[in-house]
């Protein structure tokens, strides 16, 4: 009972759809929402692009690391981590006490049609993020991904399809 998994935290690259599908989990299985980094932009005041042009990646991941281990203390909540939060294997440790953690993967082609009018996510660097850059860090990041405790290919689901997935796949909840 006291190592309880209340939680559900979904992970995977940006693009995919973390956000509205934790959203859409949240509220059928009643449980509070939290993004990280809509967390990150409060204590900061500022969105995540600003932060990394203003302090640098290193500074967001040491704000993102602190809001993770904040977060994975509460219990019965939806978690939607920014796509690098699983890279700090601390953070995972730390999520894994009252959270299970859903990668949800996408074919590059169909993430790269998703961001590729999109200049907010500084980790793509430009305002036109390239399907060669997304195919080379999704290669890199996958050993990361694949610490998660499963993964949902979401590449043909909409956000409600890929919500009824997961929550088929988690015991104990509707
Ligand atoms: C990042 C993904 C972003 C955000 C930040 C860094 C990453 O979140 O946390 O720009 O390293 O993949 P989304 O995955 O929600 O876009």
């Amino acid at each position: 009972m006291s190592f309880e998994k209340t939680n559900i935290a979904l992970s995977g690259f940006m693009g995919t759809g973390k956000t509205t599908v934790a959203k859409i989990i949240a509220q059928k299985t009643k449980k509070l929402f939290y993004d990280t980094d809509a967390e990150i932009e409060k204590k900061f005041a500022m969105e995540i692009k600003e932060i990394f042009e203003k302090f640098g990646e290193e500074k967001f991941r040491q704000a993102e690391f602190e809001t993770i281990k904040e977060i994975s203390l509460l219990k019965e909540i939806v978690i939607s981590l920014g796509g690098g939060a699983v890279l700090n294997l601390t953070n995972i440790e730390n999520l894994k006490k009252h959270s299970l953690i859903v990668n949800l993967k996408a074919d590059p082609q169909i993430i790269y049609e998703r961001v590729k009018g999109n200049s907010d996510r500084p980790i793509l660097r430009s305002a036109y993020p390239s399907l060669e850059k997304i195919q080379q860090l999704l290669e890199s990041r996958q050993p990361f991904y694949d610490n998660c405790d499963f993964a949902i290919d979401v590449s043909k689901l909409s956000p409600q399809e890929a919500a009824a997935q997961i929550l088929k796949r988690i015991p104990n909840h509707p």
